[in-house]
């Protein structure tokens, strides 16, 4: 790619907070560095360091971040499994020996590439992590770019992530940041929100629909919050599932109409071979007295039309056993591992589809920030961390002890609470 050099340059580096004139962006910044000699657990993978910001492409824009949203990607991008991002992207001709995480961001467009039209200086944007390259044959024949063979994942696969004072981000990734949202609330939903809205609406003919029973495993994490939320919002009826009492609430505030607490079932893992009459008879009792708990949840003896996964390896013979005739188990991760099993005999008669599904295009982006807008699905941030607790935070992820909801890291923002630019320059820090 040529590079731009951006226009307005400082020799400076500012200190968290400290806003230089819009648009005059310093030579180096601050970022959460992951290194592969740090790879391991998260609490131990990030440290700050000063690095130098990046030129920018002509199609780029350098966003000032004002917070940054934490994912179980870079969980994973700390651990360096399943793959080594800072080795794969080396391999293939990049120069930085680092990672900067962070797949969500909120902030201000601070400068832009020359050919960036979408949007200019000074607007206030939330980030999506969809990148394809502009001039991807498949991108350009108008098909669905999340099938790209250059579509990746911003602040994982690529570098440049919002655990950094500025971005480096494509201009279709910025949407207009809703105004009545704080910049910790708006660096919380995207990338979750994003990702159920594609696995809920973007596999016709098993979308969503009015009165739809829809079963949301993880009803209190990023993506089940997600989930339930627009579910409702297209009139159907999630029903979660959870670990732990205190989580109930949190899911029915949301819309759920029923909770399953997984606590009370023992059948999870992998299936039993067909031909194991005892274990597999065990598991097929414990399967169906989830559904039977699916049902009562419910008040209704139907089963779920479409049913949320990424549980993965501990869950999907149950998704899939008691998925309805003709319906969908859809599947964005393996967060449990990544060998699926199911039991065909019920997957052909019945008609069952088992479809993955990844992040989300531009539109399905626009669809959750509309969402989001209107006050549909609220970002269900729990709790805002400051910079220097990055590593904290994945930690917390790693072991499941992180709160209900989403996560934000206070970047450029010296203190939860504020939504512009201007809020931030007269903030008292
Ligand atoms: N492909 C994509 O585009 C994409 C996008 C977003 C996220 N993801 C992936 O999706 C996964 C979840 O992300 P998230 O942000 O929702 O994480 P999260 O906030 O940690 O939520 C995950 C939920 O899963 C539940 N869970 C944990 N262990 C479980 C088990 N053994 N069986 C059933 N449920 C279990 C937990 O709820 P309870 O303990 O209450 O049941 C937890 O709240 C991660 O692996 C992430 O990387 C993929």
């Amino acid at each position: 790619m040529v590079s731009t050099a951006i226009a307005s340059r400082s020799n400076d580096l500012y200190e968290l907070g400290d806003v230089p004139d819009l648009g005059v962006v310093p030579s180096k910044m601050l970022a959460q560095l992951i290194r592969p000699e740090r790879f391991g657990e998260p609490i131990d993978a990030f440290k700050q360091e000063p690095v130098e910001i990046p030129e920018l492409g002509p199609r780029d824009v350098l966003v000032y971040v004002m917070a940054a949203g934490v994912n179980y990607n870079n969980v994973w991008a700390a651990m360096g499994i399943p793959i080594d991002v800072i080795k794969t992207r080396m391999k293939k001709g990049e120069k930085e020996a680092f990672h900067i995480g962070g797949s969500d961001a909120s902030g201000v467009v601070w400068a832009v590439g020359k050919d960036v039209k979408n949007v200019k200086v000074g607007d206030d944007v939330v980030v999506h992590c969809g990148m394809w390259e502009p001039d991807d044959p498949w991108v350009l024949a108008g098909k669905d770019p999340m099938f790209a063979p250059t579509q990746k994942i911003w602040g994982y696969e690529s570098n440049w992530g919002s655990f950094a004072q500025y971005t480096k981000v494509q201009d279709h990734q910025c949407v207009p940041k809703p105004a009545r949202l704080t910049w910790e609330e708006a660096a919380a939903y995207m990338l979750v929100g994003a990702t159920a809205y594609r696995m809920l609406h973007g596999w016709a003919p098993n979308v969503v629909q009015p009165g739809d029973p829809i079963l949301v495993w993880g009803g209190a994490g990023g993506l089940g919050s997600m989930a339930i939320q627009i579910a409702r919002a297209a009139g159907a009826r999630p029903v979660a599932v959870v670990s732990g009492d205190s989580k109930n609430d949190f899911c029915k505030k949301l819309g759920a109409v029923g909770v399953i607490d997984r606590r009370k079932f023992e059948h999870w893992g992998k299936l039993p071979r067909w031909s194991d009459d005892i274990e597999y008879a065990q598991w097929l009792k414990g399967a169906k007295a989830f559904g039977a708990a699916f049902w009562e949840a419910l008040g209704e003896k139907k089963s779920p039309t479409i049913v949320f996964e990424h549980p993965g390896e501990t869950t999907i013979p149950t998704s899939c056993f008691m998925v309805e005739t003709g319906g969908m188990v859809v599947i964005c991760a393996g967060t449990t591992g990544y060998n699926a099993t199911l039991d065909l005999r019920y997957h052909w008669m019945r008609q069952k589809r088992l479809q993955g599904s990844h992040f989300a295009n531009d539109e399905q982006c626009i669809g959750i920030n509309k969402l989001v807008d209107e006050g549909k699905v609220d970002p269900c941030l729990s709790r805002t961390f400051k910079f220097d607790e990055t590593a904290a935070c994945h930690q917390l992820m790693r072991d499941n002890k992180h709160p209900s909801g989403n996560m934000s890291i206070l970047v450029n923002a010296p203190v939860p609470g504020l939504r512009t630019l201007d809020d931030v320059r007269n903030a008292k820090r």
